[in-house]
């Protein structure tokens, strides 16, 4: 192996690779951020809750609790340069059982694994069904009962998904230099021009105006409770925070790192990219007459019915899924990194078993998600679907606990000193005013407020 490593932290005495450049750390941490919560997630949410109003309070839930959070958690990865887990224990005091954290981390990746990996294997499948034509129908009851076949397929759903879950695998298997780094540099600048295409395809239609106005001008009547949980918890999916997917990440990162700054540049990049997926895609759904419709139905059974009635359509669709597909593979390759790197450094198992375990254990749970619209189609707790549930209450539930103790452990166990010595990089950087006022937020504002909205959001009050 000649990954570039950094010593560990003193408690494991492991040598650890990392990411070798700044553009490197940039590209893989954004590479998390963006993925299908951009395409898929982000224009559906929006879409289902009033367009523009949702789009604020998502916006300002980022700001007051998805960077303070997002800076914690790199931090405190950058301090201990391990798991989620063991970082939590070495930086606690001795039997704070902050480590639980980690767990819970642990335990949302699987879930979120589970029905994201079967979501990016409906994407896989429709960039080859865009190239083969089979989905290219204008009429929307036609490309809905070709989404239809596929999720109500059983065994190409199965398939699907365990192809997606060996290829991302059989990236981390190269490392997290060589693998997640190399991978993520060369996916995120194509992403970005492929998306720019499709926007200026879909500003050039005819009623390009009404769907960025549908995107940009609020209406306020719609927003309630459950509206501010499902902004907040999209802010917290969006980042991939709450969970220890950034503390991971943050113990790759180079000593010399400017935290605040990359954390800034990966939350800018990737607001940008959520807004120009939704001006890839409301303008074209107004143009051809037809509604933002929620759910995976936008993007699979919409989508393709708009891009049909486009000169070049099958093509533009072609890329739509291929960027769609970019966008997934970063996101799962840090889902995944997190119980890898658990398994291997808390039980001891080399990368390649740890991945494999991992893999074994999704290919289980996953299928209760994978088969949530055929086999499974009546099983349902809670009212809700395997596929629903694992999605609501990884998102609304754990995410925002996870942050809610995350911000503590910073704002009252951690502490203002060590938290600004992260920041300023032992004082190198001229972030410590950033660095109180964020603390600032950690300790009182970003805890109080998530439990708020929580609480209200699941109608505790
Ligand atoms: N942020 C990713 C997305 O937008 C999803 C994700 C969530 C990744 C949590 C890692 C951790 O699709």
């Amino acid at each position: 192996m000649n990954e570039k490593t950094s010593t560990a932290g003193p408690k494991l005495g492991l040598a650890r690779a990392g990411f070798s450049s700044g553009f490197g750390v940039l590209a893989a941490t954004l590479g998390s951020a963006v993925g299908l919560g951009n395409i898929w997630k982000f224009p559906y949410l929006t879409g289902a809750n009033g367009g523009a109003g949702f789009l604020l309070v998502y916006v300002l839930a980022t700001l007051l609790v998805g960077l303070p959070v997002m800076m914690a958690e790199i931090s405190l990865g950058r301090a201990a340069k391990a798991n989620p887990i063991s970082t939590l224990q070495a930086l606690a005091p001795k039997r704070q059982p902050w480590w639980l954290i980690g767990v819970a981390g642990m335990l949302a990746a699987f879930l979120i694994l589970s029905f994201y990996s079967e979501v990016v294997a409906w994407v896989f499948a429709y960039v080859f069904k865009a190239m083969r034509g089979s989905i290219l129908s204008s009429d929307p009851q036609v490309t809905e009962a070709a989404f239809n076949a596929l999720i109500s397929d059983p065994l190409q759903s199965l398939l699907w998904q365990w192809g997606v879950l060996v290829f991302i695998g059989g990236i981390l298997l190269l490392g997290v230099t060589k693998g997640i780094e190399a991978m993520t540099k060369k996916l995120m600048p194509i992403l970005f021009l492929l998306l720019l295409l499709l926007c200026a395809v879909s500003l050039s239609l005819d009623k390009a105006l009404q769907g960025l106005a549908f995107l940009f001008q609020p209406d306020f009547s719609k927003i309630t409770a459950s509206v501010v949980l499902t902004a907040m918890g999209l802010a917290f999916f969006k980042l991939s925070i709450g969970m220890g997917t950034m503390m991971t990440y943050g113990s790759y990162f180079r000593d010399d790192q400017n935290i605040p700054l990359t954390t800034v540049r990966v939350m800018s990049a990737d607001l940008c990219i959520s807004m120009l997926a939704g001006i890839a895609i409301f303008p074209a759904v107004f143009t051809f007459g037809f509604a933002p419709a929620a759910g995976p139905a936008l993007v699979f059974i919409t989508i393709p019915a708009v891009f049909s009635q486009i000169p070049m359509g099958q093509w533009l669709m072609v890329v739509f899924f291929v960027l769609a597909a970019i966008a997934a593979t970063g996101a799962m390759l840090s889902l995944m990194e997190v119980p890898v790197v658990i398994l291997h450094e808390r039980l001891g198992l080399s990368r390649p078993k740890a991945t494999l375990l991992t893999i074994g254990l999704l290919v289980v749970l996953g299928a209760s998600c994978a088969l949530s619209n055929s086999a499974l189609a009546d099983f349902k707790l809670f009212g809700m679907s395997m596929f629903d549930l694992f999605d609501f209450v990884s998102s609304n539930i754990i995410l925002p606990a996870g942050g809610i103790f995350i911000a503590l452990f910073v704002g009252w166990v951690w502490g203002v000193d060590k938290f600004s010595r992260s920041l300023t990089n032992h004082g190198q950087l001229h972030n410590q005013k950033l660095a109180q006022a964020v603390f600032f937020l950690l300790r009182y504002v970003s805890p109080a407020l998530i439990l708020v909205v929580m609480l209200k959001g699941l109608k505790f009050f």
